[in-house]
């Protein structure tokens, strides 16, 4: 990917000011006499200030520590493919997207240790010769929330207590304990998936189900996974402690020096279908992000792979200005009406509209490799022409084609079943993952997980926010609930919840067991 012009990677260029004319001296400020004040008319020393001043953009409200490169995703499968989606990236085997892939944590600040207990962001943007298609992933299948209202109060108490400016393990655990639909993704978190080894070393999941559509209006539920073929690794918490303080860069060196030294990291990309007719007879509702569908239940098929094969040449440029969003769709691929996933089809772009700028499609690394017309113009930072003298209005006389869409949204029937009522409503489905999850660790990734719950929630100094965390580890499994009771310091509370009625009762029948939950 070639983002830099050969005039900025020369090494003989003339150190110039920012109009282009060459300055002699960049250590050069203007004074009058030896010890006398400086002066205004010193231009260079006015423009390197006022560029320097203006060096910071505000950093992604989450997700703010990350790295990134490029490569490109391959398709394998595209057999399988064309029975479900029209995508044009899948159509053919062999057929290669450029693509930018970022990887940060979640709760830290741009500065912050990339080996924090947390999880993974994985987001990717593919440039397909229809637009460009952001798949916006975490290393993990399932989330804290299923519903979108509840991000905020979430995410505000994994950052910074608003007085001491401290995290603050209160606010962390009393928002996690009196949400627990979140137990599944805390019990991951908190298993030793949640230090990864650097960023090559994990799965990601889209967790959404989004739509695969054909041209012929019809569509089926799809869920995407991205299998490492570095092989799942990760550090223990002692170990991640130990990096943070040592090398707080520790994942962003990783992935850079392997890709510099030809090491390239690959994933395998598998998809999970389910048609409507089976969704409504599933186990979970297929719109409940705090789910996972797991390949033992839900096939998951090999449709490609990728491999990231080249660094930025610049991090600013490449990476910190990539700005990646569920809204960014192609044809083919569409989202579902999981709220969490609706909620977020607004809040991406909107961020990147304040923190990059109203054109910020126009920076090259967020740029289509094909052309962009339409009736959008002027703004902050218009860079690329502005669409020229084309008509900026829906003009009869010089038109713009129009594409010719066969498919209609007429025949998009969603089965919500359940998903947008009772988004809160927590019952005993809810713990199913998790139990299965403890039940397939080791003892030693046991003793793992409890290690690392008491020595957080341990933290906590409000007895009540302890003893109600505990009581849901405690209902997941009593040893395990026992285990951090005893290391906390509190007593074992029973908590009772309602059976999940709107669940298919065939499907209880299944053991879950998934090959793509490491
Ligand atoms: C980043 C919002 C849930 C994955 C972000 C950003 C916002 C945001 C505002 C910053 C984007 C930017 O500055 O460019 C939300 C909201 C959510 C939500 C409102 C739920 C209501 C999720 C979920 C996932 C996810 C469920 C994964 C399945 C990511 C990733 C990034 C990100 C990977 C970093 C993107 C990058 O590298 O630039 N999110 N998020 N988020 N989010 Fe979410």
């Amino acid at each position: 990917m070639q983002l830099q012009t050969s005039e900025e990677d020369a090494a003989d260029v003339v150190y110039t000011t920012e109009n282009g004319a060459p300055y002699s001296n960049p250590y050069d400020a203007l004074r009058i006499g030896s010890n006398g004040p400086l002066l205004l008319q010193d231009y260079h020393l006015t423009e390197i200030f006022g560029s320097f001043d203006r060096e910071r953009i505000p950093e992604r409200v989450v997700h703010a520590r990350g790295a990134g490169a490029h490569g490109y995703f391959e398709t394998t499968n595209a057999e399988f493919c064309k029975n479900y989606t029209m995508m044009d990236m899948l159509s053919e085997n062999g057929l290669r997207t450029p693509i930018t892939l970022r990887i940060s944590t979640v709760g830290g600040e741009s500065g912050s240790a990339d080996e924090a207990r947390d999880p993974r962001g994985f987001a990717v943007k593919f440039r397909t010769r229809k637009g460009n298609l952001d798949i916006v992933m975490n290393n993990t299948p399932v989330f804290f929330i299923r519903d979108p209202a509840k991000f905020i109060h979430f995410i505000h108490t994994q950052k910074r207590n608003p007085q001491t400016h401290l995290k603050d393990h209160d606010m962390f655990w009393d928002y996690l304990s009196s949400n627990p639909e979140s137990n599944y993704q805390v019990m991951r978190l908190f298993s030793d998936l949640g230090t990864p080894y650097g960023f090559r070393h994990m799965n990601a999941w889209t967790g959404h189900s989004y739509r695969w559509m054909k041209a012929d209006g019809s569509w089926v539920y799809v869920k995407l996974y991205c299998e490492s073929m570095q092989g799942v690794k990760n550090f223990t918490n002692t170990e991640a402690t130990a990096i943070q303080g040592s090398n707080p860069d520790f994942a962003t060196q990783d992935l850079f020096e392997a890709i510099e030294e030809g090491n390239y990291p690959g994933w395998t990309v598998y998809a999970q279908v389910l048609t409507p007719d089976q969704a409504e007879g599933f186990m979970f509702n297929v719109l409940d992000l705090t789910k996972d569908w797991g390949c033992s239940l839900v096939p998951c098929v090999e449709i490609g792979k990728f491999y990231l094969t080249q660094n930025p040449t610049n991090y600013f440029a490449e990476v910190e200005q990539a700005g990646f969003s569920p809204s960014h769709v192609v044809d083919g691929w569409a989202a579902s009406a999981d709220p969490v996933l609706q909620a977020r089809m607004f809040a991406y772009s909107d961020t990147q509209r304040y923190r990059l700028g109203a054109n910020s499609l126009q920076i090259p690394v967020n740029a289509p490799i094909v052309p962009v017309a339409n009736f959008e113009r002027d703004g902050y930072m218009n860079v690329n022409g502005n669409q020229g003298s084309r008509p900026n209005y829906m003009s009869t006389t010089s038109p713009i084609q129009l594409y010719n869409r066969t498919w209609s949204f007429d025949s998009h029937q969603q089965w919500i079943g359940g998903a947008v009522q009772s988004l809160s409503a927590v019952t005993e489905i809810d713990f199913l993952w998790s139990r299965w999850f403890w039940n397939n660790l080791t003892e030693t990734d046991q003793q793992n997980l409890i290690s690392n719950v008491v020595g957080h929630l341990g933290e906590a100094p409000t007895k009540s926010i302890r003893e109600r965390a505990t009581a849901i580890f405690a209902h997941i499994n009593i040893t395990l609930g026992e285990a951090i009771a005893a290391g906390v310091g509190v007593d074992v509370v029973n908590l009772t919840f309602p059976e999940h009625s709107a669940a298919h009762p065939t499907w209880f029948n299944h053991t879950i067991h998934s090959d793509s939950s490491t």
